[in-house]
């Protein structure tokens, strides 16, 4: 009797995609509350005193607005790839991806004023380091529309992964942190995040997680 050839993974369980994607956004749910809450409070009411983001009026304006528009960016950005957003003449996933795109660029550009304009608490290492991925965001979410109005489908598939796992990227960051302390009880960093496990993260939170998209993209088209 001639053997069955084993079948890929993804197209023996069709559903696991969809599923990863909805569990990792319960994940990343608390994180996401606390950015729109903290991002809206620190937008609305005056905070000084209660934290050091809360300072003169344009970085204030920046860093909290960056962090309302990032929340729901984490949210929408995985959920966009879900097969579900493309049924029926595919309105919802165009609109939601202009909405994902208004959110990466005020992310992005906001990060990027703060950045400018105040620094970040770990010294210029992670300043350059997120920056570099609000540069990263920028790019990714400017490609996945660009190609999707050219109707190059491929292109825009890979970028708009690209896009997804960098808008993770900031809960992901986080992520590692609990995961390591848990572990090691904070080995290698330090409060002034100048250990080597802090060094490392200012860009392991979205580098990695890149270039093995990368190299499942060249592995899938070929
Ligand atoms: C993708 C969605 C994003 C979310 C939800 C988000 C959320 C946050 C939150 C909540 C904080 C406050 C610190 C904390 O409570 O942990 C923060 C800090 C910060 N974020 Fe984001 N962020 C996002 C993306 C970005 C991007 C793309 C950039 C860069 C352009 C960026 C740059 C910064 C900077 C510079 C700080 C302050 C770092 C410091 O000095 O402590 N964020 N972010």
């Amino acid at each position: 009797m001639p053997s069955t050839p084993p079948r890929p993974i993804l197209r023996a369980m069709p559903r696991a995609p969809t599923l990863a994607i909805l569990a990792l956004t319960l994940l990343a749910l608390p994180f996401v509350l606390h950015a729109a809450a903290f991002g809206l409070r620190g937008l609305s009411a005056d905070l000084s005193g209660q934290t050091r983001f809360f300072t003169t009026p344009l970085p204030t304006v920046l860093i909290f607005g960056h962090m309302a528009a990032g929340a729901l960016l984490t949210l929408l950005a995985p959920l966009q790839l879900l097969p579900a957003t493309r049924r029926g003449g595919a309105r919802l996933h165009r609109r939601l991806g202009y909405v994902i795109l208004a959110l990466a660029a005020v992310t992005g550009t906001f990060g990027l004023g703060y950045i400018g304009l105040r620094g970040t608490i770990g010294g210029p290492l992670m300043s350059a380091g997120f920056a570099l991925y609000g540069v990263l965001l920028l790019v990714a979410a400017a490609n996945a529309v660009y190609h999707a109005l050219d109707r190059n489908l491929a292109a825009h598939r890979a970028w708009a992964l690209r896009l997804a796992v960098l808008a993770v990227g900031s809960f992901l960051y986080r992520l590692h942190y609990w995961v390591w302390y848990a572990a090691t009880g904070g080995a290698g960093s330090t409060p002034d995040f100048t250990g080597p496990f802090d060094l490392a993260n200012f860009v392991g939170f979205y580098l990695p997680y890149l270039l093995l998209l990368e190299l499942w993209l060249r592995r899938s088209t070929r």
